[in-house]
């Protein structure tokens, strides 16, 4: 069998769909089961084998329920998700159980899949001891090899989680889930509870990772400097939609969308951007309920440049260039306008 640390080989196609998901919807009741929550309504996109996707949006926009739903902890209310063109509510049981193996998450709060009455290495372990995963031995001297591979001395094996740092903590969740050698891994909001000293740190292992097992990440983060050196494409999402999906450098140079312009307007560090305006972008009010979206442009209760038409027409989602798609109906201009920075003269400015 092999090893834990044994690498996989990265794939050269990098344009092999791994994930697809068509016409998807996620709906929840309301507490007082009144109403329904559309924490995901109507979004389509694909992730390529060996990729990194950064999905990024504020808190609401529905990132979580969308990465719960990617490794199947969330079934679709209507649409599909494909994991290696399997749809995973058509498996049987037994089948099932065996293909969710390869897509795993790792969540923000580092204690959420750490029990802490079980040492390190038996929480390291554990995943690989439920599925029947080699023998007690083998199973030990790989938690061990794992724990390595993270960064973390053998000393740690029989410490308890309170005795580790967040930093700690969110390296061993990392090495539960390689134990099982997954083929993705979600990352929801993994570096957000973590000391921004140690952040870097968090993030260059998972890149080191994806080298090494040739693993797709999808990054989940509201913070839009976490994806942008890591992500080879960036997906932006608001209220339950995408806004716009397309090469990392594109969208962070030129976002087609002004609910990206005005997220990467109030970025504090300095991005690499020959067309950003000095001028701050601010989103006046809250992201409104999910239970009822703005008609037509969900963003236009927010927008800066929105007219009649976004309040009745829902854009459409199109490929504005190649692979960079977009949901506005003005994204051409907004474009033009953005890259002679006349846009800014539009907008509400702050700083
Ligand atoms: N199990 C649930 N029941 C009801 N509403 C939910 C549930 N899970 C999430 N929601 C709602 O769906 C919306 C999107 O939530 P979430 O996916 O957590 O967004 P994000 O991760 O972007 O902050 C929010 O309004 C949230 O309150
Ligand atoms: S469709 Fe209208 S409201 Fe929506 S982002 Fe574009 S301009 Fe703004
Ligand atoms: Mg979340």
């Amino acid at each position: 069998m092999a090893s834990v640390l044994e690498s996989t080989q990265v794939s050269d196609n990098r344009r092999d769909p791994i994930l697809t998901v068509r016409n998807l919807r996620i709906l929840f009741p309301t507490r007082d089961g009144r109403d329904t929550v559309k924490a995901i309504d109507g979004v389509d996109f694909d992730v390529h084998a060996g990729e990194t996707l950064g999905i990024i949006g504020e808190s609401g926009s529905g990132k979580t329920t969308l990465g719960r739903a990617l490794v199947s902890l969330i079934q679709p209310t209507e649409g599909q998700i494909l994991q290696d063109g399997v749809d995973p509510t058509t498996l049987p049981k037994g089948q099932l159980r065996k293909h969710r193996r390869d897509y795993q998450i790792v969540f923000q709060d580092p204690n959420a899949a750490l029990n802490p009455r079980m040492t390190i290495l038996d929480s390291v372990i554990e995943p690989a001891e439920t599925i029947g995963k080699g023998s007690d031995s083998s199973r030990r001297q790989d938690g061990f090899a794992a724990l390595a591979r993270v960064g973390l001395s053998p000393e740690m094996a029989d410490r308890y989680p309170h005795q580790l740092s967040g930093g700690q903590k969110q390296r061993v969740n990392i090495a539960r889930v390689l134990m099982l050698r997954p083929k993705v891994i979600v990352c929801d909001e993994v570096v957000a509870a973590l000391d921004v000293s140690i952040r870097g740190d968090v993030l260059n292992l998972f890149a080191d990772l994806q080298r090494e097992f040739g693993l797709t990440y999808v990054f989940i983060t509201h913070d839009i400097s976490v994806v942008s050196h890591i992500s080879d494409r960036i997906a932006v999402t608001y209220l339950g939609r995408l806004m716009e999906l397309g090469p990392a450098e594109d969208v962070i140079d030129a976002p087609l969308h002004p609910y990206t312009q005005a997220l990467l307007s109030a970025e504090p560090i300095s991005l690499p951007s020959t067309m950003r305006t000095n001028r701050r972008v601010i989103l006046e009010g809250e992201i409104p309920s999910p239970v009822s979206p703005p008609s037509g442009c969900r963003f236009r209760t927010r927008c800066p440049v929105v007219q009649q038409r976004c309040k009745d027409e829902m854009p459409a989602w199109r490929e504005l260039k190649p692979a960079h798609w977009v949901a506005c109906h003005f994204a051409a201009e907004n474009r033009a306008q953005h890259s002679n920075l006349e846009i800014a003269l539009h907008m509400k400015q702050g700083g």
